[in-house]
């Protein structure tokens, strides 16, 4: 078979994981996908850095058009975040019949009913599994793995680059800022770091999930929101002593008349293995009718991490690509039909 040909918007953090990793474990996954998965094509502002990176190994350009108007390309993978820029090459790839992988859960969040409604108009598949908890298989376990459950409701710590600042806060002392600075040198953070700081970017990811075990619409700007950012050294302190963790959580919850959405900072007691999640681990707890509790935990940010998860949907998209598009159930989308008038509640 044919390999699948792979075009990557934005060779950052995890563009540059993601390439590095397909090449290391190329023979693996070839392996699993029943195909190769070559990237013919990689499009970044320096185009100078990404020839560093790919060396002779395939084209780049500084134009992402070239890209997503390659007749030759499969798979379009964006990783260069934000909306605008990110949106329109997302759309302009799909109406030229082509499958997506992204980890811009700002844009999901935001643009994901029209995304997923033009993707299923061309039959095409838009895959999301590192838009959320980075390497964690989250959006399989909710999409696959409890897919006989009724969802009751999910918790999790969700940011990395939060959960590093209360965690080195807490264990080292350090200050707000130093640890901000290390998070982003760590490549943990949002271009903007004010998304993850405030709660945006947990809401993004809360917001993509509450979709997918729900049925209904993206609806970010029903959230609740509130961030880390009121938070000093001396909560911190006092949560200990009353023997309880301080964690930014992004909540959904089936309620009677409708669906709950908030990200904000918990108390958590000491004892539970959620407040044990240090770093930029992430772990998500969900609640469901037929399984119970189910948690999953694993590093929710960086390079090599998000770029695991990108190439599970890359390996995805390959072996679903055989089958007839009329066939084709789409499990990566969401259900924009399902309970669309079911309410996220004001909190
Ligand atoms: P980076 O900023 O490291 O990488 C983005 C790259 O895209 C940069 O090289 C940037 O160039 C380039 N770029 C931006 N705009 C354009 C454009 N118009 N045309 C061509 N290239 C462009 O971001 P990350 O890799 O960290 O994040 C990428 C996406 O993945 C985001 O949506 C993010 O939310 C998501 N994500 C990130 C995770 C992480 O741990 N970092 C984890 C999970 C998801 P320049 O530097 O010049 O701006
Ligand atoms: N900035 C995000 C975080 C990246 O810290 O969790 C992973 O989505």
């Amino acid at each position: 078979m044919k390999p699948v040909k792979v075009g990557i918007l934005g060779l950052g953090t995890v563009g540059s994981g993601t390439f590095n990793v397909l090449k290391r474990n190329q023979k693996e996954i070839r392996g699993r996908a029943g195909r190769g998965i070559e990237v013919a094509m990689v499009a970044d502002r320096d185009v100078e850095r990404a020839r560093k990176i790919v060396g002779g190994d395939c084209e780049v350009v500084s134009d992402g058009n070239l890209v997503v108007n390659n007749p030759d390309i499969d798979i379009v993978v964006e990783l260069i975040g934000g909306y605008d820029v990110a949106k329109d090459f997302v759309l302009k790839a799909i109406a030229n019949g082509k499958h997506v992988v992204t980890a811009n859960k700002a844009l999901l969040a935001l643009h994901g009913n029209e995304i997923f409604q033009a993707a299923q108009e061309k039959k095409v598949i838009v895959a999301f599994e590192a838009a959320v908890a980075g390497g964690i298989p989250i959006i399989k376990a909710l999409r696959e793995g409890l897919t006989a459950n009724r969802i009751e409701w999910i918790a999790g710590i969700i940011n990395g680059t939060t959960n590093f600042i209360l965690s080195e806060m807490r264990e080292k002392g350090l200050d707000f800022d130093t640890v901000l600075k290390e998070a982003q040198a760590l490549g943990y953070a949002e271009a903007d770091p004010t998304f993850d700081i405030e709660g945006y970017d947990a809401a993004h990811k809360v917001t993509i999930m509450s979709a997918l075990a729900f049925g209904i619409p993206v609806q970010f700007n029903k959230a609740h929101v509130e961030g880390i950012n009121k938070l000093n050294a001396i909560d911190i302190k006092y949560a200990e002593q009353l023997g309880y963790r301080i964690k930014l959580l992004g909540i959904t919850k089936r309620m009677p008349d409708g669906i709950e959405l908030r990200v904000h900072p918990t108390l958590i007691p000491a004892k539970r293995l959620i407040a044990n999640v240090e770093g930029a681990m992430n772990a998500v707890l969900v609640n469901s009718d037929a399984v119970g509790a189910t948690l999953y935990y694993g590093k929710g940010a960086g390079s090599e991490p998000t770029a695991s998860a990108v190439i599970a949907d890359l390996v995805d998209i390959a072996r679903l690509e055989s089958v007839n598009p009329e066939h084709r159930v789409p499990p990566l989308a969401f259900q924009p039909d399902a309970m669309k008038n079911t309410p996220v509640l004001p909190m």
